[in-house]
């Protein structure tokens, strides 16, 4: 049987060990297309294509499919100089939920190549709980005072330590419920 997730690590690990990560664009939709593609690319029929359907987590709806493009239009306009203004666009483009399926991954490298290009860091994620990370993502759409605070306590400046990004890769594909090897 095909692992997607299992294949889709593999991809998203080697986009990092091909340096091709870092030839995309920060901050844009079309940079998280590329990621989304290059992760789920061959995997997933809509990989880089933006949902047309509306779609929802637990009691949450995400951005309605109708002004979707809007929004996106909206978001990378958005400033990322700060931290702060970084996980506010994070947690905006959360809301947007542009794909089908594999949002959650995409976009935490979306989120990693802007800390990186603005403020030289990256997210230790494997420093961060699952449980509180997701609870976190839950309330951000209300208040994102909590992942400010989980994510500012996990942030390093050793982009290029490889441990550090693929043990974060593989925490993220964690958080979406893969573990490698099983
Ligand atoms: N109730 C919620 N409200 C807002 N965001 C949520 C909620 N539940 C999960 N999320 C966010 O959605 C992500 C999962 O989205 P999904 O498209 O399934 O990504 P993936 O396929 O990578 O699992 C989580 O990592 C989290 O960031
Ligand atoms: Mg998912």
């Amino acid at each position: 049987m095909r692992n997607i997730d299992a294949e889709s690590l593999a991809k998203a690990k080697a986009l990092f060990d091909s340096g091709t990560i870092y030839e995309f664009e920060t901050g844009t939709t079309r940079g998280l297309q590329l990621i989304h593609r290059g992760i789920f690319g061959g995997l997933y029929d809509f990989a880089g294509e933006i949902r047309t359907v509306n779609i929802s987590k637990g009691s949450f709806r995400f951005a309605n499919s109708l002004y979707l493009k809007e929004a996106l239009a909206a978001i990378e306009k958005m400033p990322e100089k700060t931290f702060e203004e970084i996980i506010a666009k994070y947690v905006e483009m959360n809301i947007a939920h542009p794909f089908m399926e594999g949002n959650g991954r995409a976009t935490r490298i979306w989120l990693d190549m802007m800390l990186r290009k603005n403020l030289g860091k990256v997210v230790d994620w494997s420093l961060i709980d699952k449980t509180l990370y997701l609870q976190a993502m839950e309330r951000s759409p209300v208040n994102d005072l909590e992942l400010r605070h989980l994510l500012s306590g996990a942030i390093t400046d050793r982009i290029e330590d490889r441990e550090i990004i693929f043990k974060g890769i593989e925490q993220s594909y964690f958080y979406e419920g893969y573990t490698p090897g099983e």
